[in-house]
């Protein structure tokens, strides 16, 4: 009998990562993998169009939480999913990144007492205001099975204690998707429907509450890009949380709709610059060698900065500029991370094997 997994994704940023891992899973005749979608995005823009895009299956489940408060929402995903744990007895749970689904996910798991495994573990930003820092802590502390981007990730784990043989460093799912999808978005119209010329422009995005909920630091934001967007267009597909809460902006900044996949990645790998508080676009940009500004006082994923092409600009105007100012000076280059190779998925997959008691194979 194949091993049932349930692999479950909710919001934008795990669908790239989830892409891969269940294609070698369906390749694998020991493995039988089901996707449950618990609906935390919904809308075409945040979630089908990534299916359409990263060639993902229809869900098997379809939990249909929508969005809501923290705790609505991660509490609505919990109700949910047990009733598709108890129905389909999985033999393990795979959850992945650090949004309320994953969390939602591996409680579900751990109190019914089948495995569950967490992709994209051990980062930590050392910050608690963060929800996803919050949702990466929980999720972590109850996984059996720790899949690790970066060795600071596994650095992170053993610290809170994490046994070594529960911790397996097997680098980016989300660099898997994006080395085989990179020919693919050279065929992207989008960069000249939009005049966007190569290597001419920047590419900014934004959605962390910290920076956009507050109208007074959204605008502070937007002032500095304004500055920067004198000197180059600076293209702006605003997630839906900011869209909302956008002023007037300034005439340099071009705002668009949220991108699919290969839209996005089209245009990020051939823009100059990346301003952005993404943790994905982090990881996305150093794999790519683009420069990237990340508008935050923190990241999870350091070695962004010490290997990659990721620099912190803060979150003030001045502080923001002063980076610009850096960049402009010293653009610079960086190397990939060591297992950043687009094999990530196949060694989720043998530490899967492991974790059910498969052979090796
Ligand atoms: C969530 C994740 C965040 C991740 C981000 C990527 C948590 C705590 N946060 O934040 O870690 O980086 O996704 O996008 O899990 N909306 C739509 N369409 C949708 C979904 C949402 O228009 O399909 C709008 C709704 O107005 C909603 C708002 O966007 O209220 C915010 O969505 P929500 O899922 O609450 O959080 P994100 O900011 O997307």
């Amino acid at each position: 009998m194949p091993k049932k997994v349930i692999c479950v994704a909710g919001a934008r940023p795990n669908f790239m990562k989830l892409a891969p891992l269940l294609k070698v899973l369906s390749a694998d005749s020991d493995f039988q993998p089901l996707l449950t979608h618990t609906g935390q995005h919904y809308s075409d823009q945040m979630s089908g169009q990534f299916f359409r895009d990263l060639g993902l299956p229809a869900p098997d489940h379809y939990l249909e939480v929508g969005s809501g408060s923290h705790g609505a929402q991660t509490g609505e995903i919990m109700r949910r999913f047990e009733e598709v744990v108890l129905a389909e007895r999985p033999d393990a749970v795979v959850v992945v990144g650090d949004v309320n689904s994953t969390l939602a996910g591996a409680l579900v798991a751990a109190k019914l007492h089948i495995p569950v495994a967490h992709l994209e573990s051990g980062l930590r930003s050392f910050d608690r205001s963060m929800p996803e820092e919050i949702n990466r802590l929980a999720t972590d502390a109850v996984c059996d099975l720790l899949l690790v981007t970066e060795e600071s990730g596994a650095e992170n784990l053993r610290r809170e204690g994490v046994a070594c043989e529960r911790i397996r460093v097997v680098g980016n799912l989300m660099i898997d998707t994006l080395l085989q999808n990179r020919e693919r978005a050279r065929e992207s119209r989008l960069p000249a429907e939009i005049g966007a010329r190569d290597g001419e422009f920047g590419l900014v995005t934004l959605h962390r509450p910290a920076n956009v909920d507050d109208p007074a630091k959204l605008q502070e934001l937007i002032e500095a890009l304004g500055v920067i967007s004198a000197t180059i267009p600076v293209y702006f597909p605003a997630h839906p949380r900011t869209r909302g809460r956008l002023g007037a902006l300034p005439p340099g900044i071009v705002l668009l709709e949220p991108l699919g996949y290969i839209d996005f990645i089209a245009l990020m790998s051939r823009s100059r610059v990346v301003l952005t508080d993404s943790g994905g676009i982090q990881e996305e940009t150093t794999g790519l060698a683009i420069p990237c500004l990340t508008l935050r006082e923190n990241t999870e994923r350091p070695i962004t900065i010490t290997e990659g092409t990721n620099r912190l600009a803060g979150v003030t105007k001045k502080s923001i500029l002063a980076a610009w100012q850096e960049f402009l000076d010293n653009p610079k280059t960086g190397r990939v991370p060591p297992l950043w190779d687009g094999h990530a998925a196949e060694r989720s997959r043998d530490a899967l094997r492991e974790l059910l008691g498969l052979p090796p194979l």
